[in-house]
């Protein structure tokens, strides 16, 4: 299977994917990666793995119409099976869903639909929490709302502050990632309203 990467940041959910598809039992290849800024870490991940990149700042553009059609045509060119946004920060148009809706995963850092947004361990720790986790889910056309393929709990501890807490979530959703997207792709999967199914 052919995976395009979207990305914002650092890159480690990326680099947990660069990783095990060099097995080739993993079934499947990061083909692209595509960015909404330069000069990001996850972006030297990828050439570094020898994976083609692409940037299309939303700026860039007149509008967020043309900037939706421009990223999908970066992202169509490479014929994915398969879009995963880890952590890319942009909510895609219609545009984009209507030539991927069945096919774009995103990573969130909360157990939706608890604390969507950008700052959900944060919003998890503020408000007093004791379990939180990651989420893996087709995106639609709301925020963090899609149909859930995976979750993983992770514990808030005591002494958690912002940074402990992200980079405990951060590692079981990388886990996750890996381990569902290669399920994904071996099994193939049916979106039937909410649900997701996985033969
Ligand atoms: C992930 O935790 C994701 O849930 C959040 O941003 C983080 C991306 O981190 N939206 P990285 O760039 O993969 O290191």
């Amino acid at each position: 299977a052919r995976i395009v990467v979207l990305i914002s940041g650092s890159g480690s959910n990326l680099q947990a994917l660069l990783d095990a598809t060099t097995d080739p039992a993993y079934g499947a290849r990061v083909v692209a990666v595509g960015a909404d800024r330069d000069g990001i870490a996850g972006l030297d991940r990828a050439v570094a793995a020898g994976v083609p990149t692409f940037v299309a700042p939303l700026k860039a553009y007149d509008s967020r119409e043309d900037w939706d059609r421009a990223l999908t045509a970066q992202v169509a060119e490479h014929r994915p099976d398969l879009i995963i946004s880890a952590g890319f920060l942009k909510l895609v148009g219609p545009q984009f869903l209507a030539a991927f809706g069945d096919r774009y995963l995103n990573t969130h850092n909360t157990l939706l639909p608890a604390f969507p947004g950008i700052h959900g361990p944060r919003d998890a720790l503020a408000y007093g929490v004791k379990i939180t986790g990651a989420t893996l889910f087709f995106v639609d056309a709301g925020m963090d709302t899609g149909p859930i393929v995976a979750q993983v709990a992770v514990p808030v501890l005591d002494d958690d502050d912002e940074e402990s807490l992200t980079e405990r979530i951060k590692s079981a959703e990388r886990r996750q990632l890996v381990e569902q997207v290669g399920r994904l792709v071996r099994n193939g999967w049916t979106i039937t309203g909410r649900k997701v199914t996985i033969p």
